[in-house]
């Protein structure tokens, strides 16, 4: 397992400013830069795709944590670790074969992650867990940013992380969704170790905010 990690979500960045704010992030000390790609189908909004995320590729070397809220994700795998990804966290929900999913990802020399979100039973990823590197738990219905934190997350952390700890497993677990610098500190306690954070990166001063975040690690 990964130290405590922070990786900013573009998603709430400039898009007119994105290469110069990714720098940024990256100068601040943030270590990943989470990556949302929406497809319209698994989620209700649409974001970005191959290449943007391959043109960022070339404004820094900090890890690419490539978060697919994309039906079929295995079709397109191939396609993110070719235009920049290091790290791919595949939904759940969106795929009907995830061992084939995680197995893929890994053949591809990725670091594997699989998200569930808020109302997934946290029971569905105990199969799973000792194949993955990560874990995402939504704390948020996955689609927007800007949306605030779902209370219930906290208990849902604390049991993947005790299936975690009783399986032997140190694995990330990633946390995403209205994580602010005040509640980040609740996250962490509950066992999460890798926080996303878009609108309270990328909204106002991001060196502060940055610098913010890491200082509570
Ligand atoms: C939501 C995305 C998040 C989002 C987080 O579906 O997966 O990564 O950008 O944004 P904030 O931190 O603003 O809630
Ligand atoms: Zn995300």
């Amino acid at each position: 397992m990964s130290k405590n990690i922070l990786s900013p979500s573009i998603l709430a960045a400039d898009f007119a400013r994105l290469g110069e704010q990714i720098k940024e992030a990256d100068e601040a000390g943030a270590q990943y830069l989470h990556i949302d790609v929406m497809d319209g189908v698994f989620v209700p909004s649409i974001s970005f795709g191959m290449p943007v995320i391959k043109t960022i590729r070339k404004v820094t070397n900090r890890i690419f944590d490539v978060h697919l809220m994309i039906v079929e994700p295995e079709r397109y795998v191939k396609e993110f670790k070719e235009c920049g990804a290091d790290s791919i966290t595949f939904h759940l929900e969106a795929t009907e074969d995830a061992e084939e999913t995680i197995a893929l990802i890994r053949s591809l020399g990725c670091r594997v992650g699989m998200s569930i979100k808020p109302k997934t039973p946290v029971e569905a990823v105990r199969k799973y867990l000792d194949k993955l590197d990560m874990l995402l738990v939504m704390t948020v219905e996955p689609g927007f940013g800007g949306q605030k934190y779902i209370p219930e997350s906290t208990e849902r952390i604390r049991q993947v992380r005790k299936m975690a700890d009783e399986m032997g497993l140190a694995l990330d677990i990633q946390v995403d969704g209205g994580i602010t610098i005040d509640n980040a500190k609740v996250v962490l306690d509950a066992g999460a170790n890798v926080i996303v954070a878009g609108s309270a990166v990328f909204g106002g001063n991001i060196t502060e905010n940055v610098k913010k975040y890491l200082a509570q690690f």
